[in-house]
């Protein structure tokens, strides 16, 4: 029986705090799939995601279908907009959240995999995480820190990951990053969409530079909406997720593990041919053209 199967397999997903988001029902499926599961985290959400953990509170989300409970072999600080930690500023290292939990750069986040599990530790890297803060504003209301911020949090940091840990890598390693439809999305501003677009590209660049490099398949999923924390506060949410079911091809709602499920496929040899590509699991509502005569449009 063909089957995904990761057993023996390290994974790394960056970007999860709680129960509600992409990072999670990933983290699942590598796990169902047999895969041992890092998180990175970021530090103002650390505390309030070891709190969830410790009590119990998304022990039904964690719970796997033969009875176990999701496990996080470690839970490292990662703040994915510093490579290194001397490029932090004073205040952000010297801020109540990010004193105490050590190097919560990219780099910090290699070295302390390497401490933790020797030269090669990884086989699967996931970057699901995105910031923008001016995401709320129109383009053309955007300012140029507001821009470069959303890039280098939400597309920049895809780079870096893949120039720190690909050398962690174990051969057939796969990395992938979540982005979402790199076109016009009203409401989705800020730069962000202008990120997706320089994530969706760089997973092509990435795919060439690290499989050359490393042998490692570089990856992204556009995933259709879903009420995580990030897109909850980005407002409207609730509406694309009603738009999205009444135009797609199909109208059940996106579930996190649809997108956990192709992560899982993807990461294994099963997707041992698939580099530099993005895959839509999005119900199919990136090939619709207008949904004249739905009486839906937003
Ligand atoms: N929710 C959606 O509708 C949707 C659709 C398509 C793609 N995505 C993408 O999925 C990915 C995961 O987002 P999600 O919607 O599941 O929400 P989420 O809230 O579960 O995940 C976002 C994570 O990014 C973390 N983060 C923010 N800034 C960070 C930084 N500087 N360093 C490290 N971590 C940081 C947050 O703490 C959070 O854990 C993002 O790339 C997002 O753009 C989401």
């Amino acid at each position: 029986m063909l089957s995904i199967d990761l057993k023996g397999k390290r994974a790394l997903v960056a970007g999860v705090a709680d129960d509600a988001g992409y990072g999670f029902a990933i983290a699942k499926a590598l796990a169902e799939a047999g895969a041992t599961v890092c998180a990175g985290t970021w530090p103002p959400a650390l505390n309030i995601f070891l709190n969830l953990l410790e009590r119990g509170k998304i022990d039904e989300s964690r719970r796997m279908p033969d009875g176990a409970l999701l496990q996080f072999e470690k839970i490292y600080p990662l703040d994915a907009v510093f490579d290194t930690l001397v490029e932090a500023p004073e205040e952000i290292r010297d801020n109540k959240r990010y004193k105490d939990v050590g190097d919560f750069s990219i780099a910090g986040l290699a070295q302390r995999l390497v401490q933790d599990f020797g030269d090669r530790p990884l086989d699967i890297v996931v970057h699901s995480l995105a910031n923008g803060p001016e995401v709320k504003k129109p383009l053309l209301d955007t300012s140029r820190a507001g821009y470069l911020a959303a890039v280098s949090a939400s597309a920049y940091s895809l780079v870096s990951l893949v120039a720190r840990l690909g050398p962690l890598t174990r051969p057939g390693g796969s990395f992938l990053s979540l982005t979402y439809m790199a076109r016009v999305v009203p409401g989705y501003g800020g730069g962000m969409s202008s990120a997706k677009a320089a994530l969706e590209s760089d997973t092509r660049t990435l795919a060439f530079e690290a499989g050359r490099k490393y042998g490692l398949r570089v990856n992204t999923i556009s995933a259709g909406p879903l009420a995580s924390r990030a897109a909850s506060a980005i407002g409207k949410i609730e509406r694309m997720v009603e738009y999205y079911a009444a135009n797609a091809p199909l109208t059940e709602p996106l579930t996190a593990r649809e997108v956990g499920t192709t992560a899982a496929f993807l990461a294994s040899p099963l997707g041992s041919g698939i580099t530099g590509t993005t895959i839509y699991v999005d119900k199919g509502y990136h090939s619709m053209g207008a949904a004249v005569g739905t009486g839906n449009l937003l």
